[in-house]
């Protein structure tokens, strides 16, 4: 019996598939065999299939079974309530779907029922309006949002950098810098936090030098400028002086031991004005595509933005919404809940900003914030969003599940921790397969749905394509609901040239 109980043991510590079961032997079995008698214990007794949040059960089943590369149809047709449901998405299929053309060579493609894709390309070249010397079409319309490392482990950021350079996708590396743990072939956008870490001087201001050997020495695509995120707008962080280990200070630029502050707003501009001179201050010694990260709060800064930009001698190369529903390592409960509009709201706001001044094509705009479904990420692709970058969801598919514990550091499967116990339960080469593999189908999903709505690229679907119902029999379309003008949230962008870029994407 002990001898059995001891094989079972070492197996369950030395297997790499399942985390929880290398953190916690033989009891974390308890947890699948739960989950795999869930839908019959709920369909009596528990909860239904989307009752769970942030992510319903249905929506982490789509994840978990991509990531896991099985088939993810669902069978005996939809379980949820469409006619009488509020705020259900619904896309008009054209009467004729697009066809593609049949791909040449070996492509990755695989048609339903489970649908994945090599290359995506963005519809718009990043940091071409504004002519910048590196400015390049991202190879992914699905990329990887940023996630520092301290908030996650060192090897589930592995994962996250692995699995981008597998899925073709850009991985942003969050605001703590950039790490060993980044460096595993993914390419990178790196982040500029309030606290400049990775490109700070001595006093903590940012360097432009540093960046410019940071970005020298590594796969740097574009930099992105951070002003909020959604979780936790207008807030700072503190990273306790406990959790500054000589590794993390080291990539951060910041003393051991030490209280480790990110302020809540930039030192180095204050306003619109001074924030385009240090995005094109960047943008000319680097020469790469410089954007902004936000969550949406008040309007007039998107305003001043715009009107700004308007003259034509200094712009932002894209800016990332970040829905006041997004996630955060931790953060404030009245903060997560009741700051920063949601990303719909949000987003078409700062939108309207632009399209309302006829420069909303000068813009990449990328959205964030639960968009790593593909019905939501339709919804922001239909809005104007020409990339999503997915967080908690490709946290999902590298082995989350979702127990909500992320700011104690006790992270259950090594995902969002600290502690070299926990991480050790998270293979990262086993979940970087996973990663790309869940990316890989949700640009899959977004290529099939584009398709059905009749257009070659997610990009092309229109505001008017969808439709929301009311919970009264009745739906609007997006553009409705949003009251946006006929052609916004289409880039201006040939068709056909994007039809060639995916074909040539088929045959690489
Ligand atoms: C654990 C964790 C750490 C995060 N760290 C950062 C960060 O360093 N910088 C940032 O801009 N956003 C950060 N975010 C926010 C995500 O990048 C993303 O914007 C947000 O979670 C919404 O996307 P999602 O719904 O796909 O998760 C973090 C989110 C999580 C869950
Ligand atoms: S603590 Fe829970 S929610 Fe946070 S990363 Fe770990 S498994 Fe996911």
């Amino acid at each position: 019996m002990l001898v059995g109980l001891a094989i079972w043991v070492t197996y369950d510590l030395l297997q790499t598939e399942h985390a929880v079961v290398r953190n916690f032997p033989v009891i974390g079995h308890f947890r699948y065999w739960l989950e795999g008698i869930g839908p019959e214990l709920r369909q009596y007794i528990l909860t239904d299939n989307d009752a769970e949040r942030p992510f319903s059960r249905d929506q982490r089943r789509w994840i978990y079974s991509t990531a896991k590369g099985q088939n993810s149809s669902f069978g005996f047709g939809s379980d949820n309530e469409m006619e009488t449901a509020e705020h259900y998405v619904l896309l008009k299929q054209a009467a004729f779907p697009y066809r593609a053309p049949a791909p040449h060579g070996d492509s990755g493609e695989q048609v339903a029922p489970h649908i994945t894709i090599d290359r995506l390309p963005a519809a718009k070249v990043l940091g071409g309006a504004r002519g910048r010397a590196r400015a390049f079409r991202p190879p992914s319309a699905v990329n990887i949002s940023g996630m520092s490392f301290g908030s996650l482990s060192g090897r589930a950021v592995e994962a996250m950098n692995r699995g981008a350079a597998a899925a073709g996708c850009l991985h942003n590396t969050g605001e703590g810098g950039l790490s060993p743990h980044h460096q595993h072939g993914g390419e990178l956008i790196f982040q500029v936090g309030t606290g400049y870490f990775g490109c700070r001087d001595e006093h903590g201001r940012f360097s432009l030098e540093r960046l410019q050997t940071l970005v020298d020495q590594h796969p740097v695509r574009a930099i992105e400028v951070k002003l909020s995120q959604g979780a936790k707008p207008g807030l700072g962080a503190l990273l306790p002086a406990a959790k500054v280990t000589p590794e993390i200070a080291r990539i951060r630029g910041v003393p051991a031991h030490v209280d480790c502050e990110s302020p809540p707003s930039h030192a180095e501009f204050s306003d619109a004005d001074s924030l385009l001179d240090f995005v094109e201050s960047i943008a000319e010694g680097t020469g790469l595509p410089v954007g902004i990260k936000s969550a949406v709060g008040e309007e007039a800064f998107w305003h001043d933005l715009a009107g700004l930009m308007e003259a034509g001698d200094r712009g932002i190369d894209f800016i990332t919404v970040d829905g006041g529903e997004g996630g955060t390592g931790a953060g404030p409960l009245v903060f997560t809940d009741h700051v920063a509009l949601p990303f719909k709201i949000g987003f078409a706001r700062v939108y309207r900003s632009f399209a309302e001044r006829g420069i909303a094509d000068r813009v990449t705009f990328v959205g964030s914030g639960k968009l790593g479904l593909p019905q939501n990420a339709l919804v922001a692709f239909a809005l104007g969003c020409d990339m999503v970058h997915v967080g908690r969801e490709a946290m999902l598919a590298a082995g989350c599940i979702q127990s909500q514990r992320c700011h104690t550091g006790l992270c259950p499967t090594g995902v969002a921790t600290q502690s070299r116990r926990l991480a050790r339960g998270l293979d990262p080469a086993s979940k970087s397969v996973r990663v790309a593999s869940y990316v890989r189908a949700l640009r899959g999903e977004l290529l099939a749905l584009a398709h059905a709505a009749g257009v070659p690229h997610p990009a092309l679907v229109s505001a008017d394509q969808l439709e929301v119902t009311d919970g009264r029999l009745g739906a609007s379309t997006v553009r409705e609901l949003f009251d946006y003008e006929p052609g916004w949230g289409v880039p201006a962008v040939d068709p056909e040239e994007l039809e060639v870029l995916l074909s040539a994407s088929a045959a690489d």
